[in-house]
């Protein structure tokens, strides 16, 4: 069993679902009520004991990530590794950017705008037990036709479909990805898509035809970030949290 997972916040992209917003900055920058967009996921892998963190960034003002982050010490870390993806062509593109750093290990894969209520611990557990492979989860949402969606039959994942006219399931395949190394060889053998990136359901369905490929199912909500509706929606559901908190009623 292998012990060790590495962890990759994929922070690239023009974020043009945001514009203006995204006109001189980077998503990933915006605020979610009192934080920066990627405080979230870097706490996210921090929390499950994820340490070792990549940070694949891109597009605007890239350079505020080190400005922002530094060497992590805001979450307790000691380093924080940075690389930068030119253009825009897509997820899959920039985790391929990851190849040195995961060094032949296990990834934790979670994309810059995905915010959730509760901790993935188990997940990376589930993940390091299983050992190789790939691990999705995915969260039932009220319109699946904006992402990924699973296609299950008799509870056997079949295969995703990229935002489906006609969702085949009501989950989300949610933005935090498990990979054992066999995904660069996978990447690289990707041809782009019709909006013209390296699709992240690509990689997935190759590893649901290998039959390596497992899922949860996330517990706690889960949103993205990256239209306004979704955006207000983040901001909303963490305001909650802290409400919550304060008021002690948090679960
Ligand atoms: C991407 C993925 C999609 C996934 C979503 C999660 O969508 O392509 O499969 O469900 O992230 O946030 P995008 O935001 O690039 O449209």
């Amino acid at each position: 069993m292998a012990k060790h997972i590495k962890g990759v916040v994929l922070a690239g992209g023009l974020g043009t679902r945001l514009y203006p917003l995204t006109k001189v900055t980077n998503k990933h920058l915006l605020p979610v009520y009192n934080k920066p967009m990627i405080y979230y996921p870097i706490q996210t892998l921090v929390e499950a004991g994820i340490r070792d963190i990549l940070i694949v960034t891109g597009g605007n003002n890239a350079g505020d990530f080190l400005r922002l982050l530094g060497n992590g010490k805001e979450f307790g870390l000691h380093h924080v590794h940075y690389t930068y993806q030119e253009g825009e062509g897509g997820i899959a593109e920039a985790l391929g950017l990851a190849e040195h750093f995961a060094d032949g290990g296990l990834l934790c894969v979670i994309l810059g705008d995905n915010i959730i209520e509760k901790s993935i611990t188990r997940y990376v557990e589930n993940f390091l037990e299983q050992g190789s492979g790939a691990k999705i989860l995915l969260k039932e949402v009220p319109d699946p036709q904006r992402f990924g969606v699973p296609v299950i039959e008799n509870g056997r994942l079949v295969r995703i479909e990229e935002k489906p006219a006609t969702p085949a399931s009501p989950y989300a395949v949610t933005g935090i990805y498990f990979y054992d190394a066999q995904v660069f060889d996978i990447i690289r053998g990707l041809t782009p898509s019709q909006r013209g990136e390296l699709e992240i359901t690509d990689v997935n369905n190759t590893y649901i035809e290998r039959g390596q490929m497992t899922y949860d199912i996330l517990d706690g909500w889960w949103t993205d970030a990256g239209t306004f509706e979704s955006l207000l929606l983040a901001n909303n559901l963490v305001a909650r949290l802290h409400q919550e908190r304060r008021a002690g009623t948090g679960h």
